[in-house]
C-alpha cells in the first residue's frame, strides 16, 4: 500500500479526465415534487477505476439558501446507505423490504445532502484498498473536488459545509477536516489548484473516538448504565475484567499510543475487544442494551452487525434490486466491508485514538462541534463520550466536565439533556433517551429538531417545541427565548458526538 501513498503527491488536481456521472431524478427515495436528486459516481481519476457512489437529495425547500452537508458511516468500511435508508435520509423502507414512506424527518428538510460511500470498497463504491485515515482523507477530498468541477454542483463548492458523521466517523471527522483546512491553505497559498471546503460544523453521532478512555467506561457503563438497570451484575466477572483492563487492555493500548506498530495497535484492539468489550455486552445487543443478544457471536466482533430493532436491514433487497434505477453496479452490496475494515486494523487505525485531532479542531475555534449519543448504545456508550470530552486536551475541557446537564424537552416529554461550553473554544453534548447505536432511526423527530436547530444556529434547548426549527417555522427565533441555556454561536465550536458506536462497529 506504500506505492500509492507516494505517487498521491503526484496526483494531478482538477484534470480533464475526472468525473461525474449519474441518473437524474431516479424517483427511488425521495418523492417530494420539485426536490431533484442524483447518484452515480465519481471517477477522481480518470486512468484509475477507484470510484465513489454518491446520492445527492437537494433541500426539501429552497436548496439555494441551503448549506451542503456530506453524510458518512463509519466502520471503517460502512456504506453511508445506512445513514441514507435507516437513519436520516428522504425515505424509509418498509418492512416488505420493496416499498418505501415518505421521512418527515429527513435532514434534506434543513439542508442539501450529500451521501458518500468511501473508502473504495465501501458500499457501492471501488476501487484501490485504501488502509489509513489519510489515504482515506487525500482519496475523498479529490473525490469531492471532482464533484464540484461537475456543472451540476459547481454551486455547491462556495457553501458552508456541514461534516456529519457516526461512530467510526470520531475518525473520519476530525482527520479528514484537518486534511481538507490543510489543503485550504494551499489553495489559498496557491501551491494546490482546488475548491477550498468550507466546513463549519461539525456532527458525529455515537462516536468511537479514543479506545482507552471508552473501553474503560463500558465497565462502568455495564455495571451501571444511567437510566437502565445494569447489564452485568456478576461482581466476580466485573472484578475479572477490571483486572484484565489494567494488566492487558491498557498496556496493549498504552504501547500503541506511545508511537506503536502497526501491529500493536491491531493486537490493543483485540485483546481490549475480547477481554473488556465482549463480557460487558453480556446477553445485550451492543448496539442497544434494551435488545437481547441474537446469540450471533459473529455479532460481537464484526462490525457488519447492526440491531434490526429499528428496522435496519429492511433497506438491503431494495437497494440491491433498484441498484440500476439509481445508477449503482458492482456484484455485491453489503452494508460494511469486512476487508476494508480488516486492513484499517491491520494497519493499526482501529487502534489509534482521534481524540487529540477532535480537540485540536474545537480548541481552533473555527468550527461549531455537535456530539451526541444515544443512551441505550453500549458499543459507543455516552458515559464514555462525555469523558472523552472532558478528558482530551483543550482548554474548556475542565467548564466542560463541571457544567450540569440540562433537560432537554420536545413536545411535552424530556427526549433527552444536554450541556453547553460556549464561546471559542466551544462544544455541545447531548445525550438522547431510548436511543440506540444509529441514534436517528430510534428517535428520527429528536435528532431532526437537533440537527435542523445545530444546522440554523439556533439554541439546541431553546424551545420545548419541534417546531421551532429556524426555516422549517419562519418567524419562529429560539435563541430569543433561551433564558438560562447558553446558546452556541455560528462562531463557536459545538461538538454534537451522536454517540452512537463504541470500538467494534460502524
Ligand atoms: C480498470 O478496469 C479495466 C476493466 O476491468 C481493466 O482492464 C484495467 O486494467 C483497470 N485499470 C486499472 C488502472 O486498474
Ligand atoms: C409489517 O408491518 C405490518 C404493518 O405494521 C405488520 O402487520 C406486519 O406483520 C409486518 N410484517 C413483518 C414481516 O414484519
Ligand atoms: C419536512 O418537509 C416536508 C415537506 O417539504 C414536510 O411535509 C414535513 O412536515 C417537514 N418535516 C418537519 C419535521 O418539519
Ligand atoms: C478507568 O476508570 C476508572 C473509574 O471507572 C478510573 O478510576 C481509572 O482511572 C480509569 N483508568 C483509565 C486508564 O482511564
Ligand atoms: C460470574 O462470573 C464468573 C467469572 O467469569 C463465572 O465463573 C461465574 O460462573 C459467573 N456467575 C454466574 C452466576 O453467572
Ligand atoms: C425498487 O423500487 C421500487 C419503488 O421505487 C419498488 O417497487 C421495487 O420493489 C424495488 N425493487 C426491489 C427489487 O426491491
Ligand atoms: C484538559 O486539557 C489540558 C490541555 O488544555 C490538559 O493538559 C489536561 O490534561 C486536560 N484535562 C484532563 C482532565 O484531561
Ligand atoms: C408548536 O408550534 C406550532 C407552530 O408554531 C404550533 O402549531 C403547535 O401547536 C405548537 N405545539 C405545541 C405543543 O405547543
Amino acid at each position: 500500500m506504500l506505492f500509492p501513498l507516494c505517487l498521491l503527491p503526484l496526483l494531478p488536481l482538477a484534470v480533464v479526465g475526472q468525473s461525474v456521472s449519474y441518473k437524474e431524478n431516479s424517483g427511488i427515495c425521495e418523492t417530494t415534487p420539485g426536490v431533484n436528486q442524483y447518484s452515480g459516481y465519481i471517477n477522481p481519476e480518470k486512468k484509475s477505476n477507484d470510484t465513489f457512489f454518491f446520492w445527492f437529495f437537494e433541500a426539501r425547500s429552497e436548496p439555494d439558501d441551503k448549506p451542503l452537508t456530506l453524510w458518512l458511516n463509519g466502520g471503517p468500511g460502512c456504506s453511508s446507505m445506512i445513514g441514507l435508508f435507516t437513519e436520516n435520509g428522504p425515505c424509509l423502507v418498509n418492512n416488505d423490504s420493496s416499498s418505501t414512506r415518505f421521512n418527515e424527518y429527513s435532514w434534506n428538510n434543513y439542508t442539501n445532502m450529500l451521501y458518500i460511500d468511501q473508502p473504495f470498497g465501501a458500499g457501492f463504491s471501488e476501487g484501490r484498498n485504501i488502509d489509513t485515515l489519510d489515504d482515506a482523507a487525500k482519496y475523498l477530498w479529490q473525490g469531492l473536488q471532482t464533484w464540484f468541477d461537475d456543472k451540476a454542483f459547481k454551486k455547491y463548492a462556495s457553501r458552508d459545509f456541514i461534516f456529519a458523521t457516526e461512530s467510526y466517523g470520531a475518525h473520519f471527522g476530525p482527520v479528514f477536516i484537518q486534511y481538507f483546512q490543510s489543503q485550504n491553505d494551499k489553495v489559498d497559498s496557491g501551491d494546490v489548484d482546488g475548491h477550498k471546503i468550507n466546513v463549519k460544523k461539525l456532527l458525529i453521532s455515537n462516536g468511537k473516538h479514543d479506545p482507552m478512555i471508552q473501553t474503560n467506561s463500558s465497565i462502568a457503563f455495564a455495571m451501571d448504565p444511567p437510566g437502565y438497570d445494569p447489564i452485568i451484575t456478576n461482581n466476580t466477572l466485573i472484578k475479572e475484567v477490571q483486572s484484565a483492563f489494567e494488566k492487558d487492555c491498557k498496556p496493549a493500548l498504552d504501547k500503541c499510543n506511545d508511537d506503536g506498530s502497526d501491529n500493536d495497535c491491531n493486537d490493543a484492539v483485540k485483546v481490549c475487544t475480547r477481554t473488556i468489550q465482549v463480557p460487558m455486552y453480556g446477553n445485550r445487543d451492543p448496539n442497544d442494551l434494551r435488545v437481547s443478544d441474537d446469540g450471533d457471536e459473529s455479532e460481537e466482533t464484526d462490525d457488519d452487525d447492526y440491531s434490526d430493532a429499528a428496522g435496519a436491514t429492511y433497506y438491503l433487497k431494495f437497494v440491491r434490486g433498484n441498484k440500476s434505477k439509481i445508477g449503482a453496479r458492482g456484484a455485491t452490496f453489503d452494508q460494511c466491508d469486512s476487508g476494508l475494515k480488516a486492513r484499517f486494523s491491520g494497519a493499526g487505525e482501529t487502534g489509534r485514538s482521534a481524540m487529540n485531532q477532535l480537540a485540536q479542531i474545537v480548541e481552533a475555534g473555527k468550527i461549531e462541534v455537535l456530539i451526541w449519543v444515544g443512551d441505550a448504545d453500549i458499543k459507543a456508550n455516552w458515559v464514555g463520550v462525555h469523558e472523552v470530552i472532558a478528558q482530551m486536551p483543550w482548554s474548556g475541557n475542565k467548564t466542560f466536565a463541571d457544567t450540569k446537564m440540562s433537560t432537554l424537552s420536545l413536545d411535552g416529554s424530556d427526549v433527552g439533556e444536554y450541556k453547553v461550553v460556549d464561546g471559542t473554544p466551544g462544544i455541545t453534548f447531548v445525550r438522547i433517551f431510548k436511543a440506540g447505536h444509529t441514534m436517528p432511526a430510534y428517535q428520527p423527530k429528536t435528532a431532526a429538531t437537533v440537527f435542523g436547530r445545530f444546522i440554523n444556529g439556533d439554541a439546541i434547548g431553546g424551545s420545548t417545541n419541534s417546531s421551532d426549527v429556524g426555516d422549517s417555522q419562519p418567524g419562529n427565533n429560539p435563541d430569543e427565548d433561551d433564558g438560562a441555556l447558553s446558546t452556541t454561536s455560528l462562531t463557536s465550536l459545538s461538538v454534537l458526538i451522536f454517540m452512537s458506536t463504541v470500538f467494534t462497529l460502524l
